[in-house]
């Protein structure tokens, strides 16, 4: 036990030396080559292990450095020193010792065809190699806030009382009730055809959303979160829609007002800005792009924790502040996208929630407001938006009467048959409660200044792709 720990205490992680880097010690590094320069009498090489934004510069002699190439893994080790040139430290390999182990060890060689060089590779071509896109300086700083964000969100809900909850993948409702499930067709039916559906006598879907569950939960447990994948066979090319993403989606019972839902959605974005090691790792990670896009990056963090509660106005109100930028939008529309950004970006210059949108624009499950003009009914709900991005969240309260909710499903042509088990929540014990959902890459996208949703995932998907 103590010969292991003493090992494992030597093997540092750029990330533990960048924090504490302990000049003039022995140490030993895993990580991948990213470039290699060779001079007469010395070698140098850069080595990325993905714990930080930051690179480790290595020094070499000529002879040790012809065993590295660009993509290899290595096992390096030697003392750490100040360094002359623009790195604050260095690793100065040892020499090798007769008997003793190579302070040069080759893990993983890679030869000349490894696809990553050290140039600018566009997105789109990173797309190309899934094994390889994340190693690149500016990916891997989104997939460490990706981390850093889903664990300040769930120390965030545990400290207001909510309890974490996991919710089905594959349901037998569509919650959005906008047609846009994935429908699982694959798996045996029953030998005599009793059951002509892997599951039943009914077709199952992939999930586009915990909601209908989450609200069961609420039943139960009162303030419920989760983070989970959503599916939608929508065929929206936009850099912000995605078929496969994640969502976090909160539950809170025993609430009749909108601003407590609003008020828990900004709080959790609130917890989710970076702090000051990860906004270094972020602008770190960008310091190839333009300083305009990293002084757009501070301005964005700053934006979201201003001390000022964010902007709310209603959907009438927002209609109005529209008119003048878009004259021909009229009440009952449809705010689009470049609407959305208008509003957040130019009029509000900040976050904005806009509440209480028509009805009719509106799945069957939001609670409708009390209105004198039928024509004009709205339901209590609400969209967030942010500069540049538009729609972060959706969110409503749930209509918890029972006659109210059916005639609801029947306006909204939808079988109540399908959803017995979701009514019979206002059957029995019905509570008054709202909730939203945050499209998690859409919060990476507008943290990190990701451009296109498919930087902000793992492994996209989209009409038309879905590479290994
Ligand atoms: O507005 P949506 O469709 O709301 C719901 O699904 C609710 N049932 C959530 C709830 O109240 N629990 O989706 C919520 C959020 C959107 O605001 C958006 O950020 C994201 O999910 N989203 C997508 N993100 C990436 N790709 C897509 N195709 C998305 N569709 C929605």
């Amino acid at each position: 036990m103590r010969t292991s720990r003493a090992v494992l205490a030597s093997v540092r992680t750029i990330r533990s030396l960048v924090e504490s880097p302990r000049l003039g010690e022995d140490a030993t590094v895993n990580g991948w080559v990213r470039s290699v320069r060779r001079m007469k009498k010395v070698a140098f090489a850069d080595i990325g292990d993905g714990t930080s934004a930051d690179t480790l510069a290595v020094v070499l002699t000529p002879e040790q450095s012809k065993q590295l190439s660009t993509g290899a893994c290595v096992q390096l080790s030697g003392k750490l020193s100040e360094s002359p040139g623009n790195q604050k430290f260095e690793l100065q390999v040892a020499e090798p010792v007769p008997g003793k182990p190579d302070p040069v060890k080759v893990l993983g060689p890679a030869d000349q065809s490894y696809p990553l060089q050290k140039k600018f590779h566009t997105a789109e071509y990173l797309r190309t190699i899934p094994s390889f896109r994340w190693k690149t300086l500016g990916n891997s700083s989104v997939l460490r806030y990706r981390s850093y964000a889903q664990s300040r969100i769930a120390r965030y809900f545990e400290s207001a009382g909510f309890t974490q909850v996991s919710s089905p993948i594959i349901t037998s409702s569509d919650c959005e009730g906008a047609g846009e499930v994935f429908t699982i067709n694959s798996g045996e039916p029953d030998k005599n055809q009793k059951q002509p559906y892997f599951f039943g006598d009914k077709p199952a879907y992939l999930s586009v959303s915990s909601q209908l569950h989450l609200e069961v939960y609420a039943a139960a447990l009162s303030r419920v979160w989760n983070m989970a994948p959503a599916f939608r066979a929508e065929k929206s090319d936009t850099n912000r829609h995605l078929s496969e993403f994640w969502m976090v989606e909160a539950e809170l019972a025993f609430t009749e007002s909108l601003k407590d839902v609003m008020t828990v959605a900004e709080q959790m974005i609130r917890a989710a800005v970076p702090d000051s090691a990860m906004a270094i790792d972020i602008i770190q990670s960008n310091k190839q792009s333009s300083s305009t896009k990293q002084e757009t990056l501070k301005q964005r963090w700053q934006m979201l924790s201003q001390p000022k509660p964010w902007a709310r106005v209603t959907y009438t109100e927002a209609v109005e502040l529209l008119r003048k930028e878009f004259p021909s939008l009229k009440w009952g529309d449809s705010l689009s996208s470049e609407q959305e950004k208008h509003l957040a970006a130019h009029i509000i210059q900040g976050p904005v929630f806009v509440t209480d949108y028509p009805m009719h624009q509106k799945p069957f499950y939001m609670k409708k407001n009390a209105v004198s003009d039928e024509t004009k009914a709205t339901v209590a709900c609400f969209d967030l938006l942010v500069p540049e991005m538009g729609e972060l969240i959706g969110g409503s309260l749930r209509e918890d009467d029972h006659q109210t909710l059916l005639s609801a499903m029947n306006d909204n042509n939808m079988n109540p048959d399908d959803l017995e088990w979701y009514l019979d929540l206002r059957k029995y014990g019905s509570f008054p409660h709202g909730g939203y959902g945050m499209g998690f890459e859409r919060l990476v996208c507008f943290v990190c200044g990701v451009e296109n949703i498919r930087e902000a995932i793992g492994f996209p998907r989209w009409a038309g792709s879905c590479v290994c």
